[in-house]
């Protein structure tokens, strides 16, 4: 087919109106700024579709996530291609609830954010398509987001007070860091782990215990029950930097179990979960304020699905009240992942003027710092 005819089929297949307003918005990109800036956000970057409407950075009007746990926790783990494919039978239909309970259209929109990266690739592609396919129908602007900002924004969201520069705890199923925001859109990576991410030790924990997947929200309830100073488990690098180890924790709670079973005696899971809980937190909770006073901060921010945890706040409410810093974390269903936490942060990488092309690509190993 010849270029100006494959161009008239398409613009036939189109509603003519949409067309004609997509095609002058990709001319000239007349959108609203900032007051009544609604952002439209994907996320598919793991094993959860999310789409979410926010008005002005901050409000949020929908919020729906489609969660595919029930699908991978026979695996004891995500499968990517069983992700990539659950993401494509869901992000119509949720895109369609989260316009619906924001009571918009694409018409009221103003821009589209989408998580580029990191995450597994097959997933984040969905998401950026879904995304690309809005945007050239539509006309509205695309704006890339890096999913571990998205999650360190969830807690702008829920703070309207909260400024850099501050100190933030990322604790994730992929990933473990400490970084100092000293402004908006900078960053700087403190310290990083050496091995497993925190989510990824309580998954294996758990995985081996038979107590399911995801680990972290089954181990911190039944921490509660435990005594946390039952079995002492190795805080490793303690005192050694900001960066982590988790591995040499995770074998060494496995090895408690084998050691155990062998010997006839039961595992008390309650107290196995809250010593191996005190050990991460003491090791998370130390670091990072040793982080906040080298770079002599007032503000400790935690992020990511970890931060949920009971132990973990606790850990840092404690920290807050003995050396005075002040200490925000998103509310449990913000810290998991969610498509919020990307408008919020796609709404200010949108007002800095970032845009990302049609023919951009995800990066499955794209870094923040
Ligand atoms: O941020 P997230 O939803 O996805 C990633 O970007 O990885 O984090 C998922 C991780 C999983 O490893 C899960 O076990 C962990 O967060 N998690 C928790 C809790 N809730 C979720 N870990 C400890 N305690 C929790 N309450
Ligand atoms: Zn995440």
């Amino acid at each position: 087919m010849r270029q100006s005819q494959a161009r008239k089929k398409e613009e036939e297949s189109i509603p003519a109106i949409v067309y004609k307003k997509a095609k002058a918005r990709r001319e000239t990109e007349s959108v609203p700024m900032a007051a009544g800036l609604q952002m439209l956000a994907i996320e598919t970057s793991c094993d959860e579709t999310a789409v979410a409407v926010l008005s002005n950075g901050r409000t949020i009007l929908s919020n729906m996530v489609a969660s595919q746990i029930s699908l991978h926790e026979r695996f004891g783990g995500v499968v990517p291609e069983i992700a990539s494919r659950r993401h494509l039978e869901v992000i119509n239909p949720l895109l369609k609830q989260a316009l619906e309970k924001a009571d918009a259209g694409f018409v009221d929109i103003s821009a589209v954010a989408v998580t580029i990266g990191p995450g597994l690739v097959g997933a984040l592609l969905i998401g950026l398509g879904a995304a690309k396919a809005i945007s050239y129908v539509t006309g509205l602007p695309l704006v890339g987001v890096n999913h571990i900002e998205g999650h360190l924004f969830a807690n702008f969201l829920e703070h309207p007070d909260l400024r850099p520069p501050l100190v933030c705890l990322i604790v994730s199923g992929g990933h473990t860091s400490i970084v100092y925001m000293p402004d908006f859109g900078k960053y700087e990576l403190v310290g990083e782990t050496l091995d497993d991410a925190v989510g990824e030790a309580y998954d294996k924990v758990s995985n081996y215990l038979g107590l399911g997947y995801p680990g972290g929200p089954v181990l911190d309830g039944l921490a509660k029950d435990g005594d946390p100073s039952s079995i002492h488990f190795p805080r490793a690098m303690l005192h050694d930097g900001f960066d982590f180890s988790l591995s040499g924790l995770k074998t060494a709670v496995l090895n408690y179990v084998t050691r155990e079973r062998s010997a006839g005696r039961e595992v008390n899971v309650a107290n196995l979960a809250a010593s191996f809980q005190a050990a991460v937190v003491d090791v998370l909770v130390a670091k990072t304020v040793a982080a906040a006073q080298r770079f002599e901060v007032e503000n400790v921010a935690l992020a990511g699905g970890v931060a949920a945890n009971s132990g973990l706040r606790a850990g840092f409410e404690a920290a807050a009240s003995k050396t005075g810093f002040e200490l925000f974390y998103p509310s449990p269903a913000l810290c998991t992942d969610n498509a919020a936490m990307i408008a919020a942060a796609g709404y200010y990488r949108f007002l800095s003027g970032e845009r990302l092309p049609l023919t951009a690509n995800p990066d499955p190993n794209l870094r923040l710092t």
